[in-house]
């Protein structure tokens, strides 16, 4: 529980990510006035202003955006629409909430970034989009301590202004820059989510359920670890700006197959593509992002987060079948 409870606006309240600031900002004692997508229009700057001076939320929580279903091949299919959630909502929304003094928090998404920084054994450090060629696969297993994050003075290399990338990561980049400087705010970046509730939306359920799972190596966000932290960045007031907030450290996704294998799937018999030809050719219609990210900044500012092998292990411990 908080201790000083406050009237929040959250945005986006019944979605994935939605629904945990739910529960967190209520288990912690906020007054959460929660308008669906229906009641208010939120690309309309003077309809958003005016609930705004209604409300007077000490904070404005932005879940809602453009995800794409099932996958944000989706978004392809439909560009104005990703446009609109992904850019023109959290625009309208920080630049209300700048109008009017108001600080505001946005989910924002690591997936504007794609491959990882290797530091090579003369000391110098490359940039590599793409880390599934067997060697280099290889050798990020055998080097997973030179394998450096993105942080947030990176700029993000998975978006329009550096090709290619889905429609759906480039609008979230563009997004990014859109509000980056609107009044007092964070641009929290979310990563591939998961947690211990077996759901269409969860990284684990989906491995299960996929015909033959991409190998690749990432950093991934527990759901309730991610909407902790980020209540957390407005309740203990660290500095405004952008922050990476995913369990520390990265994994594979064969990894996280042996350890489904070793708890909830001991039976299934779970394949893997080929490659990254076979994968394209044959599942996905836009390219995907995999990276490393790097939350130092968070941990740094006094945010907890558990690791991401600790996240992992807990969550298919506790799971809960649908
Ligand atoms: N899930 C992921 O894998 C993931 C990963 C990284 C980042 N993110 C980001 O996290 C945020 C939330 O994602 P999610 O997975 O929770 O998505 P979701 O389950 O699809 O929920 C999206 C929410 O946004 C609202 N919304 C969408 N378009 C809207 C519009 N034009 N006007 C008003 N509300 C709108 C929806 O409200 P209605 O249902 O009322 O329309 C819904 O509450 C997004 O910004 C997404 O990019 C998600």
């Amino acid at each position: 529980m908080s201790l000083t409870p406050h009237r929040v606006l959250l945005l986006g309240s019944n979605g994935y990510v939605g629904s945990q600031f739910l529960c967190e900002l209520g288990a912690r004692g906020h007054e959460i006035v929660a308008p669906r997508s229906r009641e208010l229009n939120l690309t309309a700057f003077d309809a958003v202003i005016a609930a705004l001076r209604e409300i007077k939320p000490a904070f404005v929580f932005n879940a809602a955006g453009y995800t794409g279903k099932p996958n944000v091949d989706a978004c392809e299919a439909d560009r104005a629409g990703t446009l609109l959630g992904n850019v023109m909502l959290p625009q309208t929304v920080s630049q209300a909430c700048a109008a009017l003094g108001i600080p505001w928090g946005h989910v924002s998404s690591g997936c504007i970034f794609s491959g990882a920084r290797l530091r090579q054994e003369d000391g110098t450090v490359v940039t590599l989009k793409d880390l599934t060629r067997p060697s280099i696969r290889e050798w990020v297993r055998q080097h997973r301590d030179q394998v450096i994050g993105f942080t947030e003075e990176d700029t993000p290399n998975f978006s329009f202004r550096d090709g290619p990338c889905s429609f759906y990561s480039g609008t979230k980049a563009l997004g990014e820059e859109a509000i980056a400087h609107a009044g007092q705010g964070y641009i929290w970046r979310l990563r591939i989510p998961f947690d211990n509730l077996d759901n269409p939306r969860n990284y684990l359920s989906k491995l299960r359920t996929y015909p033959k799972v991409y190998d690749n190596f990432n950093s991934i966000s527990h759901r309730g670890d991610f909407v902790r932290a980020c209540v957390d960045c407005w309740e203990k007031g660290i500095p405004w700006g952008t922050y990476n907030v995913t369990n520390p450290s990265f994994v594979s996704t064969a990894e996280v197959v042996d350890l489904l294998r070793k708890t909830i799937d001991p039976n299934r018999d779970f394949q893997f593509w080929a490659d990254d030809a076979e994968f394209y050719r044959q599942a996905a219609r836009t390219p995907r992002s995999n990276c490393v990210m790097d939350p130092g900044k968070l941990l740094r500012a006094g945010i907890q987060i558990r690791s991401v092998t600790e996240a992992l292990e807990h969550s298919l411990a506790d799971w809960i079948p649908a």
